[in-house]
């Protein structure tokens, strides 16, 4: 049996990908995670303890790490600051964890030879134009825009420099915009169902025309379960599910999806260095390893995670206010 650590299991795809293990192999899962603010020890809740074991700690604490390391096969990286606002308004704890973590994490696979699966966004390569039928692939330069991006770009140059100068056996994903059950409600999707529940109009920022290329979190899961399993040393994934959609498609589905008119929401200000359209090509992830994503209809998946929230207030209220009043503080 494979003894997998999963950093970052109690933040959102972190948690989905646990459950997502423990249904579809037999492999045992130590979740490592810092529980900052966006992690949720009840997002773990009803997994079978024989299967899931929880330790609370740092990243970047060595001596933790390293014990843990000691005792599994392989590890999956989550954990990350992940809120691109968050690191507009505060880039410290970005550097601290997505770089400084990441380091620690890779000494430790590095002392230990350890497999090692560094999760990324498909983000640090920038954007692309409206009208550019490109879409980002392997070899795509990186060009990142934002704190939380660059620093996501210097973890993934680290597990390159990592896996070449010390033979660490590593492979890197780097997916699009996940949306799915217990994401929480500072991103867009959840931010706009729970302030429809709550009687708030939903917040779209600038104009609106930024494209997401959305994909369920559950087929993130099974991508990097893909490559942990069959991808090949020292490689890069690209995952993505063909989900292209501009902001204010997603706003007007999600108010038709609960029963409000579709120009029921307000335009605020718009992000810094806001990146304009990201999309995926990921056909290599498909060819090589045969993997393809479950959830095709966009629509059919927001209306079960719009359930979700809808089923699951007792997991989301705690952090809404706080959520709302940081937004609030910035015109957004
Ligand atoms: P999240 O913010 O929901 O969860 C992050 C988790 O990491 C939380 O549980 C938090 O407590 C934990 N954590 C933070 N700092 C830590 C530290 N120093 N030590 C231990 N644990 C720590 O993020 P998410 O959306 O689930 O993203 C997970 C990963 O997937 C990140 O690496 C992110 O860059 C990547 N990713 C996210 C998306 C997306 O759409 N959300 C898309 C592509 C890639
Ligand atoms: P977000 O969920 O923060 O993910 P990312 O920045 O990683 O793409 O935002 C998704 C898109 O939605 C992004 O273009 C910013 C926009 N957005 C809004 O229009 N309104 C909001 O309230 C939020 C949180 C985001």
């Amino acid at each position: 049996m494979t003894r997998l650590l999963v950093t970052g299991g109690a933040g959102f795809i972190g948690s989905n990908f646990t459950r997502h293990v423990v249904a579809h192999t037999d492999w045992h899962v130590t979740v490592l995670d810092k529980l900052t603010y966006a992690g949720n020890l009840a997002s773990l809740a009803g997994l079978p303890e024989g299967r899931v074991e929880f330790v609370r700690g740092d990243v970047g604490d060595a001596e933790l790490v390293d014990g843990l390391f000691a005792r599994v096969d392989a590890v999956a990286h989550f954990a990350a600051e992940s809120h691109n606002d968050n690191s507009l308004h505060d880039p410290r704890p970005f550097l601290d964890t997505n770089l400084a973590g990441t380091y620690t994490l890779l000494e430790a696979a590095r002392k230990h030879d350890r497999r090692f699966h560094h999760v990324s966004t498909d983000e640090v390569y920038g954007d692309l134009e409206l009208d550019d039928p490109a879409r980002f692939t392997e070899s795509t330069p990186y060009n990142p825009s934002s704190p939380y991006s660059a620093t996501k770009a210097g973890s993934d140059m680290l597990v390159r420099a990592w896996a070449r100068s010390f033979g660490v056996r590593a492979t890197i994903s780097n997916c699009s915009n996940n949306y799915g059950p217990f994401q929480h409600v500072e991103k867009f999707i959840p931010r706009q169902v729970t302030n429809i529940i709550r009687g708030i109009r939903p917040r779209l920022y600038g104009a609106g025309q930024n494209v997401r290329d959305w994909i369920h979190a559950d087929d993130h899961s099974s991508a990097v379960l893909a490559v942990l399993d069959r991808g090949r040393i020292g490689e890069t994934y690209l995952v993505g599910a063909d989900g292209e959609k501009s902001n204010k498609e997603v706003v007007e589905l999600v108010l038709r999806l609960m029963g409000q008119p579709a120009g029921a929401y307000d335009h605020v200000a718009d992000r810094a260095g806001h990146d304009l359209r990201y999309a995926i090509d990921s056909a290599k992830l498909r060819a090589e390893l045969g993997w393809q994503p479950r959830y095709r209809d966009f629509e059919a998946g927001l209306a079960d995670t719009i359930d979700w929230y809808r089923a699951n207030e007792h997991w989301w209220a705690p952090a809404k206010d706080a959520t709302e009043a940081f937004y609030a503080g910035k015109g957004q």
